[in-house]
């Protein structure tokens, strides 16, 4: 069996396709969000993963354009106030807003994250990252961001500080002791006094102990030392490395990393990116799949925005007919070398119109899609899909009304929920 994870976000996204209900104005509303996850909790996926930034892209041509005119990246919904509605509406699944380390301060993370898992009865958890883009530095008061593996170190120490803040209250601190008029037994809430290179914080912190310890981390950093800080503090990695022979190796290098840090191996699952394309027959399905190429073929722009922001390089000023230029980046630095790697001997026009497909290409019917699905995983060794879709609901049901029934069928994917926390769950198999 393995995982399956939603990735989405809260913003804008498909205002302009026909299925999209009232995407333009959908997005600002709880509901949609609501049916999602209800309709991927029945599907038997594991958890939603919320994307977010805070800065109004504008690498692309060095300006808002492209950004504004087309809803690329904003505007977007604040994920900590949008969460506590797809948990309220939800049983099993987990939750996992994208939390930036560098420019969220540890007490006050800790505090909303034990919350949420409060409120959902252990589904809380957050995505996170060290933010890479010089704008975000901007908007907090700094004039950059720090270097790429300061950010890292200063996520290292956060995660450190967030969770001793969790065990400054012992699990078993609440007492409620009528006879003796105890509400919380005084001994088992402690000061931390942490002190470090990035972070001081006396404690303890005012919440109680998070029912799961500590919320469930994701992160998708695929550096070195974003693997490093995965290995070390998160509970699930996504990524978005191309390849059967590539997915393996970054799993296992994942896998000897966490043993490194004294983990066992399957304490950290991993999750590919995919977009399935799926159709009621191969040939609708691959129908649609041309239609999608020759959509983007048309419209590379859409392309070359998208490599802007997550490289923070330019090409709105690169010659599109010359081979693609070389890359280096303080930003989201796997992010841009598999851009690199990928589009060796071709030009910009070429690689902008190339169709990324996810970790595979999945195209077909629902029975077949899944069939490939579960070849991939053996070959890979595990541990799930990261599923990409559009957010709107009819894009959401191919995905948990057709793929999931058929995973489900073959005995791939689970058939209900065994523990009410989302880490037991997901680390189940
Ligand atoms: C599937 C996936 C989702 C990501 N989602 C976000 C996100 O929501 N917000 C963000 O700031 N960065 C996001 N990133 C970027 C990563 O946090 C990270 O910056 C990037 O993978 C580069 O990491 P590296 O510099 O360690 O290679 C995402 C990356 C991947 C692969």
């Amino acid at each position: 069996m393995f995982h399956l994870g939603l990735f989405t976000g809260c913003g804008v996204q498909s205002w302009k396709d026909m299925w999209s209900g009232e995407g333009a104005t959908d997005w600002m509303s709880p509901q949609l969000y609501i049916d999602v996850a209800r309709a991927v909790e029945r599907a038997g996926f594991d958890c939603i993963i919320l994307e977010d930034a805070h800065f109004v892209p504008d690498v692309f041509r060095g300006n808002t354009d492209f950004a504004l005119k087309n809803g690329f990246h904003a505007p977007k919904m604040d994920l900590f106030v949008m969460t506590p509605f797809m948990l309220t509406a939800t049983k099993h699944l987990g939750i996992l807003p994208t939390l930036t380390t560098t420019f969220h301060p540890p007490y006050m993370a800790a505090r909303t994250l034990a919350t949420l898992d409060h409120l959902s009865g252990g589904r809380g958890g957050a995505n996170l990252v060290m933010s890479h883009n010089d704008r975000t530095a901007q908007n907090f008061g700094l004039d950059g961001q720090a270097d790429h593996d300061l950010r890292y170190d200063q996520g290292d120490e956060w995660v450190q500080l967030v969770t001793e803040l969790w065990n400054s209250w012992d699990a078993d601190a609440l007492t409620v002791d009528r006879d003796n008029g105890v509400y919380v037994d005084p001994a088992k809430v402690h000061e931390i006094h942490f002190s470090g290179r990035f972070y001081r914080s006396r404690g303890p912190l005012n919440s109680l102990h998070p029912p799961q310890g500590r919320p469930v981390f994701s992160q998708a950093g695929g550096s070195g030392r974003g693997k490093d800080f995965a290995a070390r503090n998160v509970d699930l990695v996504m990524t978005n490395v191309t390849g059967i022979d590539t997915m393996k190796a970054f799993r296992d290098d994942l896998v000897a990393r966490l043993e490194t840090f004294g983990r066992k191996p399957d304490s950290c699952k991993v999750m590919f990116n995919v977009a399935p394309v799926l159709g009621e027959t191969q040939r609708e399905a691959e129908e649609k799949r041309a239609a999608a190429v020759a959509a983007r073929e048309a419209n590379i722009e859409s392309n070359l925005g998208w490599m802007s922001y997550y490289s923070g390089i330019d090409f709105g000023k690169f010659d599109l007919d010359a081979p693609m230029p070389q890359m280096h980046t303080n930003a989201s630095r796997s992010t841009t070398q598999n851009l690199q790697a990928k589009s060796t001997g071709l030009t910009l026009r070429e690689f902008a119109s190339y169709p990324s497909g996810g970790a595979v290409e999945l195209v077909g019917t629902p029975d077949a899609v899944a069939a490939q699905m579960g070849e991939v995983m053996v070959e890979v060794g595990g541990d799930g899909f990261l599923i990409q879709q559009p957010m709107f609901r009819r894009a959401i049901s191919e995905i948990t009304d057709g793929l999931a029934p058929a995973l489900r069928r073959r005995g791939l994917i689970r058939d209900g929920y065994s523990y009410p926390h989302f880490r037991d769950n997901l680390l189940e198999f």
